[in-house]
């Protein structure tokens, strides 16, 4: 089960105008808690004007370095992006979930493979993780990154990405894509879509010879780069990407009730946690599960209350569920009895939920 610790902000760098990488203070007690694979993330809960502010940020360092450290870029009215960039000091201390998410590829499971990744503004910030582990663990693999960003100042990681390039010169690729600056090439000029995801592919990579493709950025660069590879005969299982926000998350989609729906509060949940089960009645179409358990003063994860984070995830052991989103769960997970809470509605008269299963 995930749990927060309160850490110490080690150190606050800024990385470019609109963005902060934050390293944390990791007590020796709690490092084992907070050993990560790279690609995972961290929660990170504040209080902000008398609200609990809770945000997933993904780990920009590899496990063989030293700091545990995020990337957080400033969104316009964003409550904890704009307190990250502007207020937060060192020696301030913060809830931090120990990490969490299966964004990721198999390190060192064949000796020479191919990695391609997609990554835009702070989309770089699990790519970069994994990038570093996969040239420190796998010598013979080849690691290409195309990066899309407004200019050349807004690229997170820049002088980091250069030294990669510099220290590995055999094993990297890198492409800046600029949207706001001339690059020479036209090739480079634009946002990364899908016509320049078929181009980059004409020139720098064979697209179905690449064992493992990374995405993350905004969820119509992830889309688009993905059908276009599917569409290039690239199998679904090799594209792997991590969404940090959606349409849904900007403005949730209505929940649909049925004209004749009943919503008694006829289903019976057993929420199971650490060992404990706690019981409680919900109607099909009121509050989802994660609020609903919450209202009893349950203590469960969450974060992102979207269906993206995948930090409210647990599994159904009896009884059945309906989820109204999910982009956080892959389809063996749900194919497993996975379930986001926080999108989940029972749709059994017994519904049990484990947060203790792996
Ligand atoms: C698994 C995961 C990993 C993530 N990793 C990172 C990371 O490494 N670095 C990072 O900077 N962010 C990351 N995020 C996004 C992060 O969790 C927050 O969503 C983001 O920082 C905005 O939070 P906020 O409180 O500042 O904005 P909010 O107060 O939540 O939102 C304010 C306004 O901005 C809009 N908005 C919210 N997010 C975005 C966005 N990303 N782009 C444009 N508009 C937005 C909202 O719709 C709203 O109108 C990740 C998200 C997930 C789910
Ligand atoms: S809290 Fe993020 S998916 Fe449920």
């Amino acid at each position: 089960m995930p749990k927060f610790h309160t850490l110490k902000v080690k150190e606050v760098r800024r990385e470019t105008p609109e963005s902060v990488s934050i390293a944390f203070d990791v007590p020796a007690p709690l490092q084992a808690d907070y050993t990560y694979q790279p690609g995972q993330y961290l929660t990170l809960k504040k209080d902000i004007k008398g609200e609990d502010v809770r945000r997933s940020y993904s780990i920009c360092t590899s496990p063989s370095e030293e700091d545990l450290r995020v990337a957080v870029k400033w969104v316009k009215d964003g409550r904890f992006s704009t307190y990250a960039n502007e207020s937060l000091q060192v020696g301030d201390e913060l809830d931090v979930m120990t990490p969490m998410g299966k964004f990721g590829v198999h390190i060192s499971d064949k000796p020479d493979k191919q990695y391609v990744a997609f990554a835009a503004g702070s989309g770089i910030t699990p790519v970069i993780s994994i990038m570093k582990t996969v040239l420190e663990k796998e010598p013979s693999s080849h690691f290409t990154l195309f990066y899309g960003n407004k200019n050349f100042d807004s690229i997170i990681f820049r002088e980091e990405i250069e030294a990669l390039k510099n220290n590995y010169l055999e094993q990297v690729s890198v492409h800046h894509i600029l949207s706001r600056e001339a690059l020479g090439s036209p090739l480079f000029k634009g946002r990364i879509d899908g016509q320049k995801c078929e181009a980059f592919s004409k020139v720098f990579f064979e697209a179905k010879a690449v064992d493992d493709y990374l995405l993350c950025g905004p969820e119509e660069m992830i889309f688009a780069v993905k059908d276009q590879l599917e569409a290039s005969g690239v199998d679904k299982k090799r594209i792997h990407f991590e969404l940090f926000t959606t349409a849904a998350t900007k403005k949730a989609a209505p929940l649909v009730v049925p004209e004749n729906a009943k919503n008694e509060d006829d289903s019976q949940i057993t929420i199971i946690i650490d060992g404990d089960a706690i019981d409680f009645p919900l109607g099909a179409y009121s509050d989802n599960i994660l609020d609903a358990a919450l209202k009893q003063g349950a203590d469960l994860p969450f974060a992102c209350k979207g269906g993206v984070c995948c930090t409210c995830r647990a599994k159904v052991l009896e009884g059945e569920v309906e989820m109204h989103v999910n982009y956080a769960l892959a389809p063996d997970e749900v194919e497993a009895g996975f379930v986001l809470t926080c999108q989940a509605r029972p749709r059994t008269p017994k519904v049990v939920i484990s947060f203790d299963e792996k």
